[in-house]
């Protein structure tokens, strides 16, 4: 049994579950300051992370959605995922936004078993902003996937 909840003032940005999703320590940074940052505890541990933010009036996104490696794989990626679904929709958005790498299968994945659909590529998105080359699966992230879901129409 996990709980989910927003991330308390008195609490630091746990920045090492956020580097997981990000390797750039610059724009989670940046866009921590932007979103609301909820966290994922089972008894005392944080076991994960995810960070909504807003886009435009009726559209948020999710930045970044990490799950400590040693829970990975039991279901607490999804259980964040639709976490971030009902606050959104609780917050009156019509649109969910994610973006993942081309190389990111396993994300793809998961956020297409929440409902969320390919909407369009951001291509070059990773050489043109990330310094170093990123490797997964043993493809090269080079492109953005964004993905949406869709609450309801504008
Ligand atoms: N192999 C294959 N598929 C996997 C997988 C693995 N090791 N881990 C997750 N998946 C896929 C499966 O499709 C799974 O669906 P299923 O349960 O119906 O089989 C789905 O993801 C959900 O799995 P879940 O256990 O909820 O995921 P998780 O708790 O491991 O969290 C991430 C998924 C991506 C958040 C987690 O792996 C993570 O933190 N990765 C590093 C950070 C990152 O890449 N974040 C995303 C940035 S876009």
């Amino acid at each position: 049994m996990i709980q989910i909840r927003p991330l308390s003032r008195d609490q630091s940005v746990p920045m090492d579950l956020l580097l997981l999703a990000d390797p750039s320590k610059e724009k989670v940074l940046a866009y921590i300051q932007s979103g609301s940052c909820y966290v994922a505890f089972h008894e005392q541990e944080l076991i994960g992370v995810y960070v909504l933010s807003s886009r435009s009036q009726h559209t948020v996104e999710i930045m970044n959605v990490a799950v400590k490696e040693s829970w990975q794989g039991k279901g607490i990626g999804k259980q964040l995922v639709r976490h971030a679904i009902t606050e959104a929709k609780t917050a009156g958005a019509h649109t969910i936004e994610i973006g993942t790498g081309n190389s990111s299968i396993h994300q793809l994945a998961l956020y297409q078993k929440c409902g969320f659909r390919l909407t369009s590529i951001d291509h070059d998105f990773f050489l043109k902003h990330y310094d170093e080359p990123i490797y997964e699966n043993g493809i090269q992230c080079m492109d953005m996937v964004r993905l949406s879901y869709v609450l309801q129409a504008d």
